[in-house]
């Protein structure tokens, strides 16, 4: 049996924030997702999160991704691991996983589970430059870990070390409730520490090992704003260089910004200064020009989508999209398509081949294919209480500056003339024209000029 305890009960008092520091997002995540999603890339068979301040907050955002255990008062790590009671009898090993540790990667932790099979406490360290406020690790001569101490514990001598603990262990499961029993507070935070294990084990004779890694950018915990930014270059790092050595053409990749569930066909090019968040496909041989916001969105193949915001939405191959359109709640747009500038388009659907090239809303509306729209068309979907539906069939021509008085519909090739505000609807092979007449009025501008 393998288990997994985040401990995430902290406020995280130097983020000055009033979330709490676990749901702080790396690459567009909680710090605790990027933890769950390492664990689900192993084989765990549970994972218990240990939450306590802003615990509500905590399991609305990660809802039924795991069990929890709630540690009502924050009296340290110890603490917040005796209270996922629900482990306490397993056999088998058990990961502990600081809650403030979004970059640890599934490899790192799948190496600790193995190491635990032959000790009974695995700590993962690291060593730093600048070991900041950190636990330090204590070896004996011939090189074992013999206890850490807390930074606000250590001797002169101590805070020296630069081998610190990363707040990531695994334990044989049976042996951690056991001891954790003893573990007392009588250190300058007056807090039970988990670190303390280490010198309870080793008086029990039990194996303790201290395993390096030489990677601290990925086990440093995050305490302030400063390290989550480092976390999140690290992370976004990771995710672009997976990318392109998948095949996928990043310009600029210190400035794009792409979420870990993004996946690309072949031949895609992004330019810098892209987001693409949450679950998008982007298909074989589209480009993403500069500027564009694309959120859980399809977009089809040999499309192109210039400096433009995509979101809930559904764009087919061939497709041009932009500069500066807006597609948003559920829009799907067939093949062949060509959105332009300064387009906003929601919960509608364009068929195959339509042109919707300047300056125009459409919204709640079903659009079929080899559709024309003027420049400056507005379907007019809101009274003010309800949103009305409009329909515009195949081969409509839809004339500049047209508003679409919903409900409404335009009949198959029918067109709506230049200007024309339309309160009906449009019958197939009709032309619908509702414009004011013209009047000129004979030497009535000089006159108006020479005023
Ligand atoms: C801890 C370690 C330290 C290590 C560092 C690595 C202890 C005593 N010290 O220190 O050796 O170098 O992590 O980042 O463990 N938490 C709870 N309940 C509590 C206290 C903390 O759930 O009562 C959670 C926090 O939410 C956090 C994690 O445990 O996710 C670590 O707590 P934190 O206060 O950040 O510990 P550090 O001082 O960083
Ligand atoms: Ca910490």
């Amino acid at each position: 049996m393998r288990s997994a305890i985040i401990m995430a009960a902290g406020k995280g008092t130097r983020m000055y924030s009033d979330l709490p520091k676990v749901l702080h997002k790396v690459a567009n995540k909680t710090m605790v997702d990027n933890i769950l999603d390492s664990l689900h890339e192993i084989d765990v068979d549970q994972v218990v999160t240990v939450v306590g301040y802003g615990s509500q907050l905590v399991m609305d955002e990660i809802k039924d991704r795991c069990q929890y255990a709630i540690q009502s008062e924050q009296l340290g790590t110890a603490h917040a691991v005796m209270q996922a009671s629900q482990l306490e009898h397993l056999q088998g090993e058990t990961l502990v996983i600081n809650g403030d540790c979004p970059c640890i990667l599934s490899s790192t932790l799948k190496m600790l589970l193995d190491e635990a099979k032959e000790n009974d406490m695995v700590v993962l360290t690291t060593k730093l430059d600048d070991a900041k406020a950190y636990g330090r690790i204590v070896r004996n001569q011939e090189g074992y870990i013999v206890r850490i101490v807390e930074f606000k514990d250590c001797s002169e001598d101590e805070a020296c070390i630069q081998e610190i603990n990363t707040g990531i262990y695994c334990f044989k499961n049976e042996a951690l409730f056991k001891y954790l029993k003893l573990v007392k507070n009588d250190n300058a935070q007056k807090e039970y520490y988990i670190t303390d294990l280490v010198r309870i084990f080793n008086e029990h004779h039990l194996k303790v090992k201290a395993v390096l890694s030489n990677n601290p950018e990925e086990v440093q915990g995050i305490n302030n704003k400063v390290e989550l930014a480092m976390a999140n270059a690290f992370k976004r790092r990771l995710i672009n260089e997976k990318l392109m050595l998948e095949g996928v053409t990043l310009l600029d990749p210190m400035h794009t910004y792409i979420d870990a569930d993004v996946t690309f066909g072949k031949d895609c090019i992004v330019y810098p200064n892209v987001v693409i968040e949450g679950k998008c496909h982007i298909a074989d041989h589209s480009v993403i020009l500069p500027n564009c916001f694309i959120k859980d969105s399809v977009i089809g193949s040999h499309s192109v989508i210039d400096s433009s915001r995509i979101t809930d939405s559904e764009v087919g191959s061939h497709v041009h999209i932009g500069p500066n359109s807006h597609l948003r709640n559920g829009c799907k747009i067939a093949d062949e398509v060509r959105i332009g500038n300064f387009v906003e388009l929601k919960n509608t659907s364009l068929g195959y081949n339509t042109k919707c090239a300047h300056l125009t809303y459409v919204g709640d509306s079903v659009v079929g294919s080899k559709v024309n729209f003027g420049c400056g068309v507005v379907t007019v979907n809101y009274d003010g209480k309800h949103k009305y539906q409009t329909i515009i069939k195949d081969g409509a021509f839809i004339g500049s500056n047209v508003n679409l008085i919903a409900p409404v519909s335009v009949g198959e090739n029918a067109v709506c003339a230049a200007g024309s505000t339309i309160t009906e609807d449009v019958e197939d092979g009709a032309m619908a024209i509702s414009r004011a007449y013209q009047i000129n009025k004979p030497d009535y501008g000089n006159r108006y000029k020479n005023k």
